[in-house]
């Protein structure tokens, strides 16, 4: 596996190249893993990159405290395969500060955009620059990032980008928990209570199954379930999952989506469900 630093280098190895890229914050687990193995089959040149994105960090964010962990990580891609490495340090990726944005609509303001504004388009701005850097024929995506997923596939088809967004399904640990870099903040007695977030979203999806359409209903209930276990809950929320737009009861392809806050780490997950 190839490390490299620079956008000139990267550029110059990546030219001629059908490249599937799988960008990163590094802190990788077994659902990074996922994204590389699913990114094997889109190209002929598997590239990684690794960079934690000041830009989608809310002033009281995690940047500071975002696990770094270099070494581990390029062990584990090297070993699932990746051919080329890209890791740029800041002041590669803004070498001055980025006042080009990328403006994005009112789907951004909801769900995740409502309760950490900026993020989505610190995440827009960023894929866009390493999509202009990797110029690749596809990107691999987590659908545990549901709402990030839609702001990318929908900036590339607006925008015209040639690059297939491939997604991926989210890995989970055997009770249920979506695997995510920030699991490692929790203490023991908060992981062992972490998969409630998978079992009440689950639990919604039996609810829906078997006829209930009253979704704000539904939602309420779940909230309430899970701020009676120590949670904060940001939103429970059933939508449509061509828009993330609240359904209407004919509507068929949904997903629910869900983020609280467990002592100080914030969780997110979701499930979809066709009714
Ligand atoms: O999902 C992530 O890890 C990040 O949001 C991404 C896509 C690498 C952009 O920084």
């Amino acid at each position: 596996m190839q490390v490299i630093e620079t956008v000139a280098e990267l550029r110059r190895t990546l030219a001629g190249r059908r490249t599937a890229l799988v960008p990163t914050m590094g802190n990788l687990h077994e659902g990074h893993l996922a994204l590389v193995r699913a990114a094997r089959p889109h190209g002929d040149c598997v590239a990684a990159s690794i960079f934690v994105n000041r830009l989608q960090f809310g002033p009281s964010e995690d940047f500071d405290r975002y696990p770094r962990s270099f070494g581990a990580d390029s062990d584990k891609l090297a070993a699932a395969g990746v051919d080329v490495l890209f890791t740029p340090q800041e002041a590669e990726l803004y070498p001055e500060p980025q006042s080009y944005r990328v403006e994005l609509p009112e789907l951004a303001g909801q769900l995740e955009g409502a309760f950490r504004p900026g993020f989505l388009h610190g995440v827009a701005t960023v894929v866009l620059k390493l999509f202009n850097i990797v110029q690749p024929a596809a990107a691999v995506f987590g659908k545990k990032d549901c709402q990030q997923l839609l702001i990318v596939r929908n900036m590339v088809r607006q925008l015209n980008l040639p690059i297939e967004i491939v997604p991926c399904e989210t890995a989970r640990a055997a009770d249920g928990l979506a695997l995510s870099s920030r699991n490692g903040y929790l203490s023991g007695a908060e992981r062992a209570e972490a998969p409630r977030l998978h079992r009440t979203l689950e639990d919604l999806r039996r609810r829906i199954l078997a006829g209930s359409r009253d979704y704000p209903a539904l939602e309420a209930e779940a909230m309430e379930q899970l701020a009676k276990n120590q949670w904060k809950p940001d939103y429970v929320a059933v939508r449509k999952q061509s828009d993330l737009q609240a359904p209407a009861p004919t509507d068929r392809q949904l997903v629910i989506l869900a983020a609280a806050r467990l002592g100080t780490t914030r969780l997110i997950d979701n499930i979809e469900t066709s009714v």
